[in-house]
């Protein structure tokens, strides 16, 4: 059994946050924005768009990019940060919004990492005849944990969802998941976090604030490795020469870094997807809104091996190689 990576979709809030309005907010500026991480505007979540209504939209379009429906569904996973509840999950929410009554779904937590862990996990579930068919989304209101007096990470996080629609499939055939590869190191959990949980409150009794924290040159010297390992792992491990890759589809968190990911890979700039300009660092979601918007516009079309890498707090970090 193999996994085929049937259809995307993805959905953006209405409010675009433009890098001159965060400038009115924190001592920050366009010019900085941009040179650095190479942001130029963000979307956020306001009024009844949540976390769920966003995966919902997106989970909505991945069905309909495949040709499928909502009773092709056995199994939801949804990888995000930013539940609208400690429980139920995401995922089950987004199961009742589509009418689905049976199968079954969980969340994933892996932050940015977050799409391409669930993808692995229901690639693996596939495989061994758990589900027939799989919503796997990354979901995230981002603006919901970030510091808003802290310049170096409120400008770089947007909201959004990204969904895609995974079919089993028995016969004999190229197109699907050839491999998943997943790491953690939790040792570096304090240079990338939340402070906070539902119930959760420090040593005076006071409620966490449940914001986001990042030592953001660590981070980037860790990603900038370990992305560039797991971008090897995956080549090797399928035996493929880094000019066997159509696409790169990276986590979007910062130009530099994708840019390094492509000249690793040695691919032309116009074969690495980037929306990290229009959509800011959208976590867990950042890839399927990526993939979504590649494949809806025709740049990535059928029979096209495309490498997804991503990290995250945690460190947790992976990549997925699939034949579209
Ligand atoms: N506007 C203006 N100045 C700023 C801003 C801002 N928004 N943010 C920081 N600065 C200042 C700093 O205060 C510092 O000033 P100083 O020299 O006077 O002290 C200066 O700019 C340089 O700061 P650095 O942090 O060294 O800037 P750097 O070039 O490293 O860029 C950035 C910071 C963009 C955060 C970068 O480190 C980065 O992209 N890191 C990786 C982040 C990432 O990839 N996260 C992904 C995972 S997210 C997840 O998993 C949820």
């Amino acid at each position: 059994m193999r996994s085929v990576l049937a259809g995307a979709g993805g959905f953006l809030p209405g409010r675009v946050v433009t890098n001159d309005e965060m400038a009115a907010v924190v001592d920050t500026s366009d010019a900085w924005i941009r040179d650095r991480t190479g942001i130029h505007q963000r979307y956020r979540a306001e009024g009844a768009e949540t976390t769920t209504s966003m995966a919902v939209a997106a989970a909505r379009k991945a069905l309909d990019a495949a040709g499928a429906s909502p009773d092709d569904v056995d199994l939801i996973i949804v990888g995000t940060s930013t539940p609208d509840q400690a429980f139920p999950s995401v995922a089950v929410r987004v199961q009742a919004a589509l009418g689905i009554q049976k199968g079954f779904g969980f969340d994933v937590s892996a932050a940015c990492a977050g799409f391409v862990y669930a993808l692995s996990i229901a690639d693996e579930m596939i495989r061994a005849g758990r589900a027939r068919g799989a919503l796997v989304i990354g979901a995230e209101v981002f603006s919901r944990i970030l510091d808003y007096t802290d310049r170096g990470t409120c400008v770089l996080f947007g909201d959004g969802a990204g969904a895609v629609f995974l079919r089993a499939e028995a016969s004999e055939g190229e197109q699907g998941i050839l491999s998943t590869h997943l790491h953690a190191q939790g040792a570096l959990g304090d240079i990338l976090y939340v402070d906070g949980a539902i119930g959760v409150a420090d040593s005076a009794g006071q409620p966490l604030p449940g914001k986001l924290h990042m030592n953001g040159r660590e981070v980037f010297r860790h990603a900038v490795q370990r992305l560039s390992e797991s971008v090897d792992e995956a080549l090797a491990h399928n035996n493929l020469d880094r000019g066997a890759v159509d696409w790169l589809v990276p986590h979007q968190a910062n130009i530099r870094i994708i840019e390094g990911m492509g000249r690793k890979l040695g691919l032309a700039p116009e074969r690495v997807v980037i929306t990290v300009d229009r959509h800011a660092n959208t976590s867990a979601a950042s890839i399927p809104l990526a993939l979504a918007e590649a494949m809806g516009d025709g740049r990535i079309k059928r029979g096209q091996l495309v490498l997804m890498e991503a990290l995250g707090g945690g460190l947790v970090w992976g990549s997925a190689l699939v034949r579209i």
